[in-house]
C-alpha cells in the first residue's frame, strides 16, 4: 500500500503522521523527535496548542532533511476574528523556524469570518510560504460555500473520523471533490480501544486496538494523526501497513459509527455550531 496521499495541488502527503495537541515544551519535542526515528514524516500542530516552538526546535535537531518532512499548521480562531490571517502565518512560521508550511488549515468555520479567512489564504499559497491549503471541521454547508467564492479547492479537510464518528456523508462529499479526509483524534481518544469487535480483530491480527482502528481508516484512504507522547506507542501507532482488514471486518467496523465526537466544539463556537451527519452546521 502507498503510505502517502495525492493532494490536489499535485503534491504528496504522508498518509500517517503525529498529532501534538496536548503535548507541551520538551516533550512535544522528544515525541517528534522518536516519531521522525520511527518512519514518520508528518507533524500536525496548531498555534492553540502551544507547543510550536518545541516542533521547530525536534525539526531543527531532525535526522531527517526539512524537505522530507510534512509540516501542518492552522489558523486560530481569534485571528481570524481579527482578520490578521498573514500575521499569524508569519507567527507560525516565527516560532517553527521555517519558512514554509506544507499545509495550511482553517482549524474551525467561524461563522462570518472562514470566507474572507479563504480569501487570503489564497495570496499565502501565492506567496510560496504554505505549498497547500485546506480545511478542518468544515461540513458540506461550509464547503459548498468556499466552492462559490473561490477556485481553489481545498486540499484537505481535517475532521473527526474513526470508527464511533464516521461522517459518511461528508466524507463522500470531500472524496467526490478531491478534497482529501484526514482523520483527527483517529483513536477516538481511546473510545472504541476496549471495543468487543475491535478487541477480536486485534487478537486475530496479533494487533492493538489501536492498530485496527487506524489500519480501518487508512484501508479507506484517510490521513491519520494519532497523537502519543509514548515511545512505544508512536511505535506501534506507525505499523500500520503489514497486514490488512478483510472487506467484511471495514463492515463490520464501520457499523460501529454513532457520531461521536470526543473532541467537542471550542468553548467560542460551541453555542454557535452543532455536529449533524453533514459535518457541522450553523443552527
Ligand atoms: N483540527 C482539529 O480540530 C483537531 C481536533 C482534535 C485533534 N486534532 C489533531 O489530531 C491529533 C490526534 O487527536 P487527539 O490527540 O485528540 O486524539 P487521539 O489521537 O485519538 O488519541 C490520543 C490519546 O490516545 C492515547 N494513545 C495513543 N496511542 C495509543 C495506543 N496505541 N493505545 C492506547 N492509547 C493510545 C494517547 O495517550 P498517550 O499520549 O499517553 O499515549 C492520548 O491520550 C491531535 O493531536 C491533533 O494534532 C485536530
Amino acid at each position: 500500500m502507498d503510505h502517502e496521499i495525492s493532494l490536489n495541488t499535485g503534491t504528496r502527503m504522508p498518509i500517517l503522521g503525529l498529532g501534538v495537541y496536548k503535548i507541551s515544551e520538551q516533550e512535544a519535542e522528544t515525541a517528534v523527535l522518536t516519531a521522525i526515528r520511527e518512519g514518520y514524516r508528518l507533524i500536525d500542530t496548531a498555534p492553540v496548542y502551544k507547543n510550536e516552538e518545541w516542533i521547530g526546535k525536534a525539526i531543527e535537531k531532525s535526522p531527517v532533511p526539512r524537505s522530507k518532512l510534512f509540516i501542518t499548521s492552522k489558523i486560530w480562531n481569534t485571528a481570524q476574528r481579527m482578520g490578521d490571517i498573514d500575521g499569524a502565518l508569519k507567527r507560525s512560521l516565527e516560532r517553527l523556524r521555517l519558512d514554509y508550511v506544507d499545509l495550511y488549515l482553517i482549524h474551525w468555520p467561524v461563522p462570518g469570518c472562514y470566507l474572507g479567512t479563504y480569501k487570503e489564504m489564497e495570496k499565502l499559497l501565492s506567496s510560496g510560504r504554505t505549498k497547500a491549503i485546506g480545511v478542518s471541521n468544515f461540513g458540506i454547508h461550509q464547503l459548498d460555500e468556499l466552492k462559490s467564492i473561490s477556485g481553489i479547492v481545498p486540499a484537505v479537510n481535517q475532521i473527526e473520523v474513526h470508527p464511533l464518528c464516521f461522517p459518511h456523508r461528508l466524507i463522500e462529499y470531500c472524496l467526490s471533490s478531491n478534497i482529501a479526509v484526514q482523520a483527527y483524534a483517529p483513536l477516538a481518544r481511546g473510545a472504541y480501544l476496549d471495543n468487543d469487535i475491535v478487541c477480536v480483530l486485534a487478537t486475530k491480527y496479533a494487533r492493538t486496538p489501536a492498530q485496527i482502528g487506524l489500519r480501518w481508516a487508512v484501508q479507506k484512504g484517510f490521513g491519520v494523526i494519532p497523537k502519543s507522547s509514548r515511545p512505544e506507542r508512536i511505535a506501534v501507532n506507525s505499523d500500520l501497513w503489514s497486514f490488512e482488514l478483510e472487506p467484511s471486518e471495514m463492515s463490520l467496523l464501520d457499523q460501529l459509527n454513532e457520531n461521536l465526537h470526543t473532541s467537542g466544539m471550542p468553548e467560542d463556537l460551541k453555542d454557535i455550531l452543532k455536529w449533524d451527519d453533514t459535518g457541522i452546521i450553523v443552527p
